[in-house]
């Protein structure tokens, strides 16, 4: 019999054909001026159609959400027209999509944002981490503390991009709460100083997640939301003094939304894959949805998580940039184009549409 991870789930009013599922993906190669997709993402995301959902890379809710050239966004006409022909392609070959709702926070420059003010973030604390602006490789900038009146703006700016994200043609959203972004920075105590509403315990620190989850879940059945998390990982200059006690709280805001899933970076992002023992099923002890691991799965890790009911769906991310049918070539076992990863951030077609398939290879 064929292996479970080669088999349906079922999520809200869709039907995922297999659970394989292509990650959340940064690719730098949105347009210059108005950060939107164009042809070249409807090509790439149509070769990959055959996944059993597709994530789209990291996409700005607003031009403050922004921490890296050519990263797409959701808030503009031109946009919202860009992700349209490339859902209505998905759509056309088969396949599903959500969009991955981004707000960077702290790790962004002022070359990249609005009149060049300072990033905002839940406290004024710059992150040691680098990002990618128009001259190449530049520190983050150090942010500034938002009010805690200006916390109700940005929950409306996800809440307009979900709504944009429909008008755009996605079947859901995904909320990125991960890898150090803005989210990640409410919920960590290591980035999070604050000593009002959004400050404090675990469950202070998750109202902003809550808040968010509550506003997109009014725009999309919530069983077409997801939310990741890296509670592990500290890229992004990351720290918590609790891992466990604060992502429990967080998995605990995403079984009251009523969540479709959770999405786990299990271990370092893009590293290895690092876990305090019992940490993961300590956090599902708190949500009883749909369970999504990512990190550094090969097809036999996969294959096993799914078969032991450990793991609902895996998201690769590698294997799929270099492989748009991974999901054909799992089935058959073959063998697996090897990304490049110097053509993942930026550039043109080179090492984002000319991986070939299976057929094309023999
Ligand atoms: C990146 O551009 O390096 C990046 C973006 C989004 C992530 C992680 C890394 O979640």
């Amino acid at each position: 019999m064929e292996p479970k991870l080669f088999s349906p789930l079922e999520l809200g009013d869709l039907t995922l054909p297999n659970r394989i599922v292509m990650a959340p993906l940064t690719r730098n190669r949105a347009t210059l001026e108005g950060d939107a997709p164009h042809a070249l993402h409807t090509t790439y995301y149509t070769q990959r159609a055959s996944a059993g959902l597709i994530i789209s890379e990291a996409t700005q809710i607003s031009p403050e959400g922004k921490g890296y050239i050519q990263t797409p966004g959701i808030y503009s006409d031109e946009q919202v027209a860009g992700w349209k022909t490339v859902t209505d392609s998905v759509h056309a070959a088969g396949g599903r999509m959500f969009l991955q709702l981004w707000h960077v926070g702290r790790i962004s420059h002022v070359s990249l944002q609005p009149e060049e003010q300072a990033p905002v973030a839940p406290s004024a604390i710059a992150a040691n981490s680098q990002t990618f602006i128009s001259t190449g490789f530049a520190d983050v900038s150090e942010p500034r503390a938002l009010d805690t009146g200006e916390v109700a703006r940005i929950v409306a700016d996800y809440r307009k991009a979900a709504e944009n994200a429909k008008a755009a043609g996605f079947d859901g959203i995904e909320v990125h709460a991960a890898n150090g972004y803005l989210i990640d920075q409410f919920l960590r105590d290591g980035t999070n100083k604050r000593d009002d509403a959004y400050g404090g315990t675990p469950e202070q620190r998750s109202l902003f997640l809550a808040e968010v989850l509550e506003a997109v879940t009014q725009v999309f059945p919530p069983k077409q939301v997801g939310v990741r998390f890296s509670p592990f990982s500290d890229f992004n200059d990351m720290a918590d003094s609790d891992p466990v006690a604060t992502f429990a709280v967080a998995m605990a805001r995403a079984e009251e939304a009523g969540l479709g899933y959770v999405h786990m970076v299990e271990g370092q992002m893009g590293g290895p894959r690092s876990i305090p023992n019992g940490a993961i099923d300590a956090l599902k002890a708190n949500y009883s949805g749909v369970y999504m691991a990512n990190n550094a799965y090969d097809r036999q890790m996969a294959i096993d998580a799914v078969e032991s009911g450990e793991v609902d769906l895996v998201a690769f991310g590698s294997l799929f940039i270099a492989n748009p049918d991974l999901v054909e070539r799992f089935r058959k076992d073959a063998p697996l184009n090897a990304p490049d990863p110097q053509t993942f951030y930026g550039g043109d077609a080179a090492g984002y549409t000319d991986y070939p398939t299976l057929e094309e290879v023999t």
